[in-house]
């Protein structure tokens, strides 16, 4: 009864792993998913991750009881404050629900779902390009999905006027997806200024804002930095959804913890929310599993350890940051033709190099690099060992 079920191809991102998986070669280099790797290739988990588990460990107290369907009280109370800053208004008065998700996936699709039941737009914008799950995730959960223009591959920058035009005729009460910093695949944010413009023009006409904050930390290496475009929202009292992913700053991937906060006009509508996302969730994965959230929230809530992170999500920036320069230096020392300053303008975990589908091909198939055909590089997966290897392919791919 199932012979007319198709193959599905492989997920345009993860797929890629699979791919390098079964390649048998000694240089082959993984540089498709958006997952950290150490100067040596290896997978981190960090010593503050580590010495958490080990106090959960000890802790003969807890217990695997099924938690509440919003998940850890703490977990919650303290995500919000790390996105919206610890003294922020809408927190004190009460006015945010924030419930534990699986990752930022689970965070925007229960996000998604409750608008699609309560909200009267039920149009998303998303930025073009994006991370490739969006759209799936908005247009499963009910939503109508249009874009608006973000990239400029001439100047490979942000497309600033037509973004302002697109906003601008979008219409009003309509849910705009934002990348909270270092916008995947582009690697390109606004400015401050910028965000405040997008600010303005997206309250005078009541469109929604649902922030996508996956990146935390990981543009500009410092945390309060990175939640400034969500926190300027805040600031000026409207409502604002945002989606937050701690598997990239924490390292926590196969965790899948997230959280979903709903910034409200009041302590009422924010407790009428939350009863809702609970009748979303429970149907969907019942309640969030406890083992990612309580290391997260073991860290957040003791200072040292809070502090021991920054210092270790800086270390993972930098090394990033060090990697965009050592593969900017490599290309000039070949002379391969073309501008690539925008390898060490671009911000994240994210180069987008302007290669098109045919050279990423040609790079996988000559050099064994996997990356995404949309010529994204996780520059997260680079080390000093593989730049020249990386060069060597992308100089070969275009001057052939
Ligand atoms: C990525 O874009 O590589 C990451 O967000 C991982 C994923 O789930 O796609």
């Amino acid at each position: 009864i199932f012979s007319h079920v198709v193959l599905a191809p492989e997920d345009p991102i993860l797929g890629v792993t699979v791919a390098y998986n079964k390649d048998p070669s000694p240089v082959k280099l993984n540089l498709g998913v958006g997952a950290y790797r150490t100067e040596e290739g290896k997978p981190l988990v960090l010593n503050v991750v580590r010495k958490a588990e080990q106090m959960l460990l000890n802790d003969r107290a807890r217990v695997k009881e099924y938690l509440p369907i919003v998940g850890i009280a703490d977990f919650n109370k303290l995500s919000a404050k790390l996105i919206l800053g610890a003294d922020s208004p809408a927190i004190q008065e009460n006015r945010v629900t924030t419930v534990q998700c699986l990752s930022g996936t689970g965070s925007l699709r229960v996000g998604a779902e409750f608008m699609a039941r309560h909200y009267h737009q039920k149009t998303i914008y998303i930025p073009q390009p994006t991370w490739g799950n969006h759209p799936k995730i908005f247009t499963l959960a009910g939503l109508s999905v249009k874009t608006y223009r973000y990239y400029d591959p001439t100047t490979r920058g942000l497309n600033f006027q037509g973004l302002l035009e697109d906003l601008g005729s979008a219409p009003s009460g309509s849910i705009v997806l934002l990348h909270a910093c270092a916008h995947n695949p582009t690697g390109v944010d606004p400015t401050l200024q910028q965000w405040e413009q997008i600010r303005q023009l997206m309250r005078s006409k009541a469109l929604l804002p649902f922030f996508d904050s996956a990146y935390q930390g990981f543009a500009s290496g410092s945390l309060d930095q990175d939640a400034q475009s969500v926190r300027m929202f805040v600031a000026d009292s409207g409502e604002c959804f945002v989606a937050q992913s701690y598997a990239k700053n924490m390292g926590l991937y196969g965790e899948r913890v997230g959280a979903l906060s709903v910034v409200c006009k009041t302590a009422d509508v924010a407790s009428r929310i939350e009863s809702q996302l609970k009748l979303v969730i429970r149907p969907m994965f019942s309640n969030p599993p406890i083992h990612g959230a309580s290391i997260v929230a073991t860290i957040l809530k003791d200072s040292n350890m809070f502090r021991e992170w920054t210092i270790e999500l800086k270390a993972m920036a930098d090394r990033i940051i060090s990697m965009r320069k050592q593969l900017f230096d490599a290309l000039r020392t070949r002379g391969t033709p073309g501008d690539w300053s925008h390898i060490i303008k671009q911000i994240g975990m994210f180069t987008f190099t302007g290669l098109n589908s045919k050279q990423v091909e040609f790079m996988t198939r000559e050099y064994n690099i996997y990356m995404t055909s949309d010529g994204r590089i996780s520059m997260a997966g680079l080390s000093s060992k593989t730049v020249s290897h990386l060069a060597d392919a992308i100089h070969a791919a275009v001057t052939r």
